[in-house]
């Protein structure tokens, strides 16, 4: 699916944005009552594309968005930050009450088994600004020099919560306590888990980078070369070749592939106010290059459940 393709089954055009990374759907109307051929088309084409766009899904509220969610998957609520309320499973990031997440990761990655994907929904977008980027850590793992990949997965990053992606020190016309309270809550618990840096996807064998702001330092090294490590492994990642970029409207939802992806919400909108709802799905724990699985450190971290079904997932 390497250019602009219809499927007659599902009657949706699929757009590609770049080569490698993000594609537009045009003409679904998202629900709880998509069909088989319709579900089996949108797994295919996130896993080829990694972050799909759909433009338009206004008639979607809180629930319609959560059952939607649960054809693709177990839908979880975050393990730290409380859903909102009336919701089962709904991550609600909020510009006027500290949710920014401005900095570069993967959703959720200080637990061993996160969210496999992400499925955001535009609420209030600013008028200009708030885009968001992935970046393709597959592509990014495919494009590192052979001596590189070999190093890459020598290596084992320690991911944990203990920071707030969502805080930034260069934030202007903020108030300190939003953030604060958000960071509070958002590291009310505090997971470590010990991740490869490259794991293997389960179902398609590709191999993709895994750090972002969660991962702290590199295992077994000096503090220094774990500073290096991370910098040079995070700057190819997000390299502009394996990036795409979505300028929100309202009604706007979007799927990532968290397994495949890190994203950005670019924090350039002042006091505009933007919400956005993410419904995470259950993911795996990473299996390394060499076959060893992800594991949790900090003793105090209780493994991540999934809520039992809610009435509206
Ligand atoms: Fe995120």
């Amino acid at each position: 699916m390497s250019e602009q393709k219809t499927c007659k089954e599902a009657e949706w055009e699929i757009h590609p944005i770049t080569p490698e990374t993000g594609a537009e759907i045009v003409g679904a109307e998202l629900s709880g009552k998509l069909n088989e051929e319709q579900i089996r088309l949108l797994r295919e084409t996130l896993a080829r594309h990694k972050v799909l766009f759909f433009r338009g899904q206004n008639h979607l509220d809180d629930e319609g968005q959560e059952a939607f969610a649960a054809l693709l998957g177990q839908p979880f609520a975050h393990p730290t930050v409380p859903v909102k309320a009336g919701s089962g499973y709904i991550l609600e990031l909020d510009s006027h009450h500290g949710g920014r997440a401005d900095q570069w990761h993967t959703d959720v990655t200080f637990v061993d088994e996160y969210p496999s994907a992400s499925i955001l929904r535009s609420v209030v977008a600013p008028g200009a600004g708030g885009d968001t980027i992935w970046a393709n850590t597959v592509a990014a793992y495919n494009s590192l020099p052979q001596e590189l990949k070999v190093l890459a997965e020598s290596l084992w990053a320690l991911h944990s919560n203990d920071f707030d992606y969502a805080v930034s020190a260069e934030r202007k016309g903020i108030a300190v306590t939003e953030e604060r309270n958000y960071r509070n809550v958002f590291a009310s618990t505090v997971y470590e888990t010990e991740h490869p840096l490259v794991r293997v996807l389960p179902d398609s064998g590709e191999k993709s980078l895994l750090l972002g702001n969660f991962a702290k330092r590199i295992l077994n090294v000096s503090a220094s070369a774990s500073d290096h490590l991370l910098q040079l492994f995070q700057e190819h990642i997000t390299r502009l070749n394996h990036t795409v970029r979505w300028r929100w409207e309202e009604g706007d939802v979007v799927i990532w592939d968290n397994r495949a992806t890190q994203h950005v919400a670019v924090n350039d909108y002042g006091r505009q106010h933007r919400i956005v709802r993410r419904v995470t799905l259950a993911g795996d724990i990473p299996v390394s290059a060499q076959g060893e699985r992800s594991r949790v450190r900090s003793a105090s971290a209780p493994r991540l459940q999934t809520q039992p079904d809610s009435a509206s997932a």
